[in-house]
């Protein structure tokens, strides 16, 4: 078996991020909910990305990169993790915006001008945005510069393995903690995280689903990116990774009326938690996700008594880039 851990990686997370009880809430809700906190990555406050961007700023700088550009949701925290990457790896980063300026600098894009990040407002769809983003390299191509490219969501092959190694941390701690898990939910959005997570239960042989709760996609383009991710992944990992009929596991009922508006119940559910756990979920990502299990819950998807896995993927600055949305 390839060794994983000999991929070339820029030191970035935390690692273990720790595995927490949710008991208060578990007794609430009738099952056992435990919580991967990847919102405690550490690095520029955490998340998901960080574990992706250790492998992908590896590899700008294996080609010499002297910027990265990607882009996101004006509130994106991929652009605020991928700008403070840049910035600890010397480099510059650029940072292309789908919308137009929202007028306030809070949140993740006030992190993202104290990193004196370069700012583009696409003022277009996610389509139109990724070619801007490549636009914006022709630019600084054309200047003398090196870019990197990291699509939208650090979303790529590399991206992937590195949530396959974080299933290999998690499986190692619930062996260490005698825990038996019947269930992972977690944040769909470029579906990096979800085709690692997925890819990772295969790789290590364990038969846990993975629910994804979609908070920017439809179900149809999950499906077509998910598996996509996996194959590109697979020469990396140097194992054929075999996808059954039902392994991909994606529900769009808690995305409400689109990516980032908030939904009543993810409202809810920040207060819930918060209350209950002293535990904060972010109104665009996490806050869905967990309004997704609960309610997935209520409805019997999971047995009563099961145990659950929520896996924080962060985006705690979101919560003070839509203060309006959550009070
Ligand atoms: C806090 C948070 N959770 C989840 C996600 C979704 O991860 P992915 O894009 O790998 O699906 C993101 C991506 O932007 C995020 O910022």
């Amino acid at each position: 078996m390839m060794d994983l851990n000999s991929f070339p990686r820029f030191p970035l997370a935390n690692l273990p991020t720790p595995l927490d009880e949710l008991p208060r809430l578990s007794r609430e809700l009738g099952l056992r909910v435990i919580c991967k906190r990847d919102d405690l990555t550490g690095f520029a406050l955490g998340g998901n990305k960080a574990r992706k961007l250790e492998f992908l700023v590896a590899d700008a700088l294996e080609k010499r990169a002297d910027v990265l550009v990607t882009g996101g949701g004006v509130q994106s925290n991929h652009v605020r993790t991928t700008a403070a990457a840049a910035r600890k790896a010397g480099m510059d980063a650029v940072g292309v915006f789908f919308s137009s300026p929202s007028g306030q600098v809070n949140g993740n894009l006030l992190l993202d001008q104290i990193l004196g990040a370069e700012l583009v407002y696409a003022h277009a769809d996610k389509h139109e945005t990724e070619l801007v983003i490549q636009g914006v390299c022709d630019d600084l191509r054309a200047k003398g510069r090196n870019p990197y490219l990291i699509p939208v969501g650090g979303s790529t092959k590399l991206g992937v393995v590195s949530y396959v190694l974080a299933v290999g941390e998690l499986l190692e701690q619930l062996q260490a903690q005698g825990i038996a898990l019947d269930a992972v939910v977690v944040t769909t959005g470029s579906c990096g995280t979800h085709a690692g997570i997925l890819a990772g239960m295969k790789y290590y042989g364990a038969n846990i689903p993975v629910h994804g709760i979609t908070v920017s996609r439809s179900r149809a383009e999950c499906f077509e990116r998910i598996p996509r991710l996996i194959q590109e992944a697979v020469p990396l990992l140097d194992r054929e990774i075999t996808l059954q009929e039902g392994d991909i596991i994606v529900h769009d009922a808690y995305l409400g009326e689109a990516y980032a508006k908030i939904t009543p119940e993810a409202r809810a559910t920040i207060h819930r938690v918060a209350r209950l756990e002293g535990l904060f979920l972010d109104p665009v990502y996490t806050a869905k996700t967990m309004a997704g299990l609960i309610d997935l819950t209520a409805r019997g998807t999971f047995a009563p008594e099961s145990t659950v896995l929520f896996w924080h993927t962060g985006g705690t600055p979101g919560i003070f880039g839509f203060p309006q949305d959550i009070v």
